[in-house]
């Protein structure tokens, strides 16, 4: 039997353990230096103005809301094709997830989709970049910034005065790395998240970091306003307070506990400087992939940015089967699991869920969103495969689906 081929195991070499027992070792563990270089580390990366680091996207996708003055009575516009993080800070905020469904065939949402959801109450859209597969920036930018989309905004704090119109936050915990028009994604969006969670492309166990690009603003002060945020609003952090005699500190408002470790952040400095190399991986086996499985009739290869100029971060291979089979992909899964071949499925559109089913949302009102996933596999991708191991992966979905070419 080849070896097993797990579906997304983390990239953890020796050089992430070394670096981890150098902080374990240093005196001190949450968070202090690490986590400043790995913002610095970010920012230079992405191109964005300013990093913020916490212990999850959604947590910092949340702050980031709050920071916006978010709450009761505001919309905010999200895929009904993504995973529940992206509509429960939403809702943790008192406001209401408009949720919108997939364009053309696809899984990504796109500009004129969530343009006709944009109501006076729209406060923040949230585009999410499936698969590391990023929605169009170009759209996306000239669209809100277009005087109809202004003119409809109705601000209600400083920050959104100072906009002038909704937030884009952009959903990128896929998409370190995808770029469009040379520009990588997170110098795009007011606010891009990442994740860094067990299973991404780059990780830190937990973790995540917003990059910034709001226009006008001095960026660096809001990443210290929403990073005095994620640490209880303290006016000094741990790492400052530690010093000899620096015991005083305030608190100026009464804020979260999201801050990343000094541990987690050594992990992703590691894994960010072999990154661009990680990306290149990731893409020749996509690249391999769309080979392979080009003459699978029926089925649908992911879209990876092609048609807008734009890279993804190949963080999945979504493959759509043939809509024929889609009562099979249980099967299919099953067959690649006898294979010693994980795969999984990604997203069960939002309505599917019982607690957005309980909200009223409802699955035939996103036929795009609901016709991709009932055909979608996640096949494997991770920098530990190899070209024969998507040879092998694909022969077997051939062989399952019987359409050997
Ligand atoms: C599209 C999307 N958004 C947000 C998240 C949440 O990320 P985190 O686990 O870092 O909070 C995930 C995690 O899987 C995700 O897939």
């Amino acid at each position: 039997m080849p070896r097993a081929i797990a579906f997304a195991p983390p990239p953890i070499d020796q050089d992430v353990v070394d670096a981890v027992t150098r902080v374990l070792h240093s005196g001190w563990i949450t968070t202090g230096p690490e986590v400043a270089a790995f913002e610095r580390e970010l920012e230079e990366f992405t191109g964005g103005a300013a990093a913020v680091c916490g212990n999850s996207w959604t947590a910092m996708a949340e702050l980031a809301l709050r920071w916006y003055g978010v709450g009761p009575g505001d919309e905010v516009i999200v895929p009904a094709y993504t995973y529940c993080a992206t509509a429960n800070i939403v809702v943790h905020l008192g406001a209401t997830p408009v949720m919108v469904d997939s364009a053309g065939a696809g899984f990504n949402t796109d500009w004129p989709t969530i343009q006709r959801a944009i109501t006076p109450r729209t406060k923040v859209i949230i585009p999410v970049d499936f698969a590391g597969h990023p929605v169009d920036r170009r759209a996306l930018a000239e669209g809100l910034n277009a005087p109809e989309t202004r003119s409809l905004f109705c601000p209600a704090t400083p920050a959104q005065e100072a906009l002038g119109r909704p937030l884009w936050l952009a959903d990128a915990a896929h998409a370190l790395g995808a770029e469009q028009e040379g520009r990588r994604v997170g110098s795009w969006a007011d606010v891009a998240g990442f994740s860094f969670h067990a299973v991404k492309n780059l990780t830190t166990a937990e973790g995540g970091a917003l990059l910034l690009n709001l226009p006008g603003m001095d960026n660096r002060a809001v990443a210290a306003e929403l990073k005095t945020l994620g640490l209880h609003g303290q006016n000094r952090d741990a790492a400052a307070k530690f010093k000899s005699g620096a015991w005083r500190y305030d608190v100026i408002t009464p804020g979260y506990k999201c801050n990343l470790s000094d541990i987690h952040a050594a992990m992703g400095r590691v894994q960010l400087g072999k990154y661009d190399k990680h990306l290149a991986m990731r893409a020749a086996l996509a690249d391999r992939y769309d080979q392979q499985l080009a003459n699978l009739h029926g089925a649908s290869l992911p879209e990876r940015g092609e048609a807008s100029n734009a890279r993804s971060a190949d963080h999945l291979y979504p493959l759509r089967i043939p809509a024929e089979m889609a009562d099979r992909r249980d099967e299919l899964i099953e067959h690649l699991r006898s294979k010693e071949i994980a795969s999984n499925v990604h997203f069960q559109p939002l309505p599917l869920l019982s607690a957005y089913g309980q909200l009223g949302y409802k699955s035939e009102d996103y036929p795009r969103a609901m016709a991709a996933f009932s055909r979608e596999i996640s096949l494997p991708l991770h920098t530990q495969m190899s070209i024969e191991d998507v040879d092998r992966v694909a022969e077997e979905v051939y062989a399952f689906l019987q359409l050997k070419p």
